[in-house]
């Protein structure tokens, strides 16, 4: 059996079709623009395509971008200050750090300053609390976007079996919460197994769907994985060979389902930051 391959790259063409309908609909109907501010902290080459690809995305739909590239040396205030003036600006309907930041900024402390109702990254704490309440305001971009390629693509979550490998703040935790909600393209039985679990192996088996978010180099392996199952790789990393996931490209013999890097998981998260942009927009205007 060769896995069907679920293509992030298709189903993120189709939101972004919808999504720049929308903006066009604000736009003629209520001469609303939704605005995007991007701040970025360094030179990290990773983040620098990251971001570049956000501003194009935002370019190609019609919201608008706001760029804040701040050298590696920007010092916490400076940042927090920024921070302050995108949160009164009613331009600004969503304001993004893109993580990591130097190590001499402290993490935390940026993201509580950004205003819950303009965090489209849903990071803040009370984003977080309520996503976890199951009254989600603004959904982690990354972590929806698994859940809305496993919903386009058919694959009930229902009672399934979801094994998540990787518990950052980014994916791993949000995901989890995520999927074991009483909701939509939830209901999930949820196991997430971390750089303490004893025997990987023996959880990643049972999944019906495995999420792997390790940050680690084709670390799932065909023996790891149940025949027949779903499986979306976060993963991303630069190898000499190109691109790759956390997951070895012999799943592909095992699995009934799987993500491609790239073109997976990738595309999805540009494209669910451009629908929280957007929702943001209409909240602001009191069209939602
Ligand atoms: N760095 C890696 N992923 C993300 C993300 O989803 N948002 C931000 N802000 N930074 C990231």
């Amino acid at each position: 059996m060769t896995a069907q391959i679920i293509s992030g790259k298709k189903i993120s063409k189709e939101i972004k079709a919808e999504l720049k309908v929308e903006c066009e609909e604000l736009k003629a109907k209520h001469n609303v623009v939704p605005g995007l501010a991007v701040i970025i902290v360094g030179e990290d080459p990773a983040s620098q395509v990251y971001v570049k690809n956000k501003r194009i995305t935002c370019e190609k739909l019609g919201i608008k971008s706001f760029s804040h590239d701040l050298p590696e040396d920007t010092s916490e205030a400076k940042i927090l200050g920024l921070i302050d003036e995108l949160n009164n600006n009613a331009e600004v309907h969503g304001i993004l750090v893109q993580l990591p930041l130097p190590k001499h900024i402290n993490d935390e402390k940026v993201l509580m300053a950004i205003d819950p109702e303009k965090d489209v990254d849903g990071f803040h704490p009370m984003n977080v609390g309520k996503l976890v309440t199951g009254s989600p305001a603004y959904l982690p971009c990354t972590p929806h976007g698994c859940i809305q390629l496993l919903l386009r693509s058919g694959i009930e979550t229902s009672g399934a079996e979801v094994v998540i490998v990787g518990r950052s703040n980014i994916v791993g935790k949000p995901l989890a919460n995520m999927l074991f909600q009483k909701a939509v393209g939830a209901n999930a039985t949820v196991t997430v197994c971390h750089t303490r679990t004893k025997d990987v192996a023996f959880h990643t088996k049972r999944a019906d769907i495995l999420i792997a978010a390790a940050g680690v180099p084709k670390y799932i392996k065909a023996d790891m994985v149940k025949p027949g199952a779903v499986v979306i790789d976060v993963g991303i990393h630069r190898t000499d060979d190109g691109l790759c996931g956390d997951v070895d490209d012999a799943v592909r013999e095992v699995a009934s389902h799987i993500t491609p890097v790239p073109g997976g998981v990738g595309p999805m998260t540009i494209t669910m930051l451009m629908m929280n942009t957007i929702r943001s927009a209409k909240v602001h205007n009191n069209l939602e």
